[in-house]
């Protein structure tokens, strides 16, 4: 499965690579439908929406404090450096996280969009700018701006819309590019679920890498189970002998 993975990458020109919280889970993250995924017993869907956020932001925001105690502790893993690895390699190279932890970002992957957002980034619920607040724990729950606004994290939740220029780009890159790898996603959020699904339509190849089955399994050209912090390490160093 491997050896077909890297026979599709040395041909290709341009390559997008997706991402979900299987890719962080090595670095100690929980995921979010995997074991350990619950918090004190609330799913995402019941904290990751407006509706939660309107009627209880307190307990909306000790979940993200949780979260961001976790992920300032961790570092990025083999899976996020060998796809900085990759961008290096393609001259035509994008990533698209779902993951809001901004560990791609610290491996200096310059190519990416944050989809569902970051959760160091906050906006205020009345003004609507937006700022890193990078306190952890925070000094209050839930925090404010000066304004005395609450602020929140700038995170796309359930029932919301990605960003109109995000979506745009994404939809550019699922129009053009050639192969897909998409790592580490269960595959039934949209609509980041239906890219594989887009780019396989038009004939791109697409590589999905987890460890488990998922509905994104169906429509691969190749599915390889495993870790992404073995795969895609050893995946990049094969790329890298045929060079
Ligand atoms: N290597 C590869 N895959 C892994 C690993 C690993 N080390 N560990 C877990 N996985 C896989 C699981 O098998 C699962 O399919 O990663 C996937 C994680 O799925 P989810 O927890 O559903 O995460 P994700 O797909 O990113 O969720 C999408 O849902 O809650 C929202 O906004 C949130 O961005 C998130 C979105």
């Amino acid at each position: 499965m491997i050896e077909e993975a890297v026979r599709i990458l040395r041909q290709t020109s341009s390559l997008l690579v997706i991402t979900g919280a299987g890719v962080s889970q090595e670095s100690g993250i929980p995921t979010f439908r995997g074991k350990n995924g619950l918090w004190q017993n609330y799913r995402a869907e019941d904290l990751a929406t407006p509706w939660a956020f309107e009627r209880d932001p307190e307990t909306v925001w000790r979940w993200y404090d949780w979260r961001r105690g976790i992920i300032k502790n961790a570092q990025p893993n083999r899976g996020h450096l060998a796809i900085k690895e990759l961008e290096e390699l393609y001259e035509n190279f994008y990533l698209i996280t779902q993951n809001v932890d901004g560990l791609h970002g610290r491996t200096g992957v310059k190519n990416m969009i944050e989809i569902h957002g970051n959760l160091w980034r906050v906006r205020c619920t009345r003004e609507n700018i937006t700022f890193m607040l990078l306190d952890v724990p925070l000094k209050e729950i839930p925090p404010r701006c000066k304004c005395g606004a609450l602020l929140r994290p700038d995170v796309v939740w359930f029932g919301e819309s990605i960003p109109n220029e995000l979506m745009e780009k994404a939809f550019s890159l699922l129009e053009t590019y050639e192969t897909l790898i998409v790592a580490g996603t269960s595959g039934v959020v949209y609509p980041v679920a239906s890219f594989p699904t887009i780019m396989k339509s038009r004939g791109a190849s697409v590589i999905e890498i987890n460890v488990e089955r998922t509905p994104i399994s169906d429509v691969a050209t190749v599915s390889i189970m495993g870790k992404t912090g073995d795969v895609l390490p050893e995946i990049v160093e094969r790329l890298k002998k045929m060079v």
